[in-house]
């Protein structure tokens, strides 16, 4: 018996890095998959070459409507809607508040705090219709949920606000019984979490964040899937609201804690 047999299950920004990794997964246990992404083309193409329990549906998540269509012709391809992966995000502009061009902000806030508002209300009301319960994990972040970035004020501000909107979410809908969590990535090797502009530029941004990572590892998308996966099952019945980390200790390393840094002797 696989964890998500019979399960029907929607992966927002599911044509990306982690996204494809969760798809992966779920198929890999049985589910059936609907991929979301305002990426159609490659949306399409992964569903293509995942076979038949993958669907591809181009939505862009800070549309009400196209929300609303996806999560519908899922319930209708599948028959329900058991699990959904709110993923979909972008990394915004990198610059000082005082800089900080209005429109990043907006296009970061309505992507990444707007987009997942969106998702979950829509997941939300098809399980709540249907009766059955269900799990819902949003995409927050380590650095940016938990820690700051210096010059990320979009992408703070809007991972702080899905940490917040999850535990809303999962007291409110607890009595249906729905679970609704985040997971807190660190430093994931995709493009998206690793800026680079050429390929020998990437590896090595890559091997400067491992060193600085107290597991001496980058984060792989595989990872995250991993915990999505946990916190999506009946293994986790019992855990709603809560902010997971997956960042291999990144942040425990306080300045008094950093390698190069701090007043306290070091152990090894
Ligand atoms: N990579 C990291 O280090 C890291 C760390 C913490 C959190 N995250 C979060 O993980 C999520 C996925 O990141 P990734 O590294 O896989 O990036 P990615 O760029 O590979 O994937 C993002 C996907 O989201 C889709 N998308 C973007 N805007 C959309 C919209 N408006 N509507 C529908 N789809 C949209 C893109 O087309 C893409 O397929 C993001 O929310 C990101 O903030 C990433």
């Amino acid at each position: 018996m696989k964890r998500f047999d019979q399960k029907k299950i929607l992966v927002t920004g599911g044509a990306g890095a982690i996204g494809g990794a969760a798809v992966r997964r779920f198929l890999d246990e049985g589910a059936r998959v609907a991929i979301v992404d305002r990426n159609g083309a490659a949306a399409q193409q992964l569903a293509r070459s995942l076979g038949e329990n993958a669907i591809a549906i181009e939505a862009d998540v800070t549309d009400e409507a196209d929300v609303r269509r996806a999560v519908e012709a899922t319930v209708e391809t599948f028959g329900g809607l058991d699990v959904a992966f709110n993923n979909a995000g972008i990394s915004g502009v990198v610059a000082p508040v005082h800089d900080l061009p209005v429109e990043d902000w907006d296009t970061t806030i309505r992507i990444n705090l707007r987009g997942i508002f969106l998702v979950l209300q829509a997941s939300l009301r098809a399980m709540i219709k249907a009766g059955t319960g269900g799990s819902i994990v949003n995409m927050g972040s380590s650095m940016a949920g938990w820690d700051v970035l210096s010059g990320g004020a979009g992408y703070v501000a809007s991972k702080h606000g899905v940490v917040g909107l999850t535990r809303v979410a999962a007291l409110d809908a607890a009595p249906y019984g729905i679970r609704v969590n985040a997971i807190c990535p660190g430093v994931i090797e995709t493009t998206l979490g690793v800026p680079a502009s050429g390929d020998g530029e990437f590896k090595s941004s890559v091997q400067h964040f491992a060193d600085r990572i107290p597991l001496r590892r980058i984060g792989q998308p595989d990872d995250v899937a991993a915990a999505v996966a946990f916190l999506a099952s009946d293994e986790a019945r019992h855990v709603t609201g809560v902010d997971w980390l997956i960042d291999g200790g990144q942040t425990l390393q306080s300045w008094a804690n950093a390698p190069d840094g701090g007043a306290f002797p070091k152990f090894r």
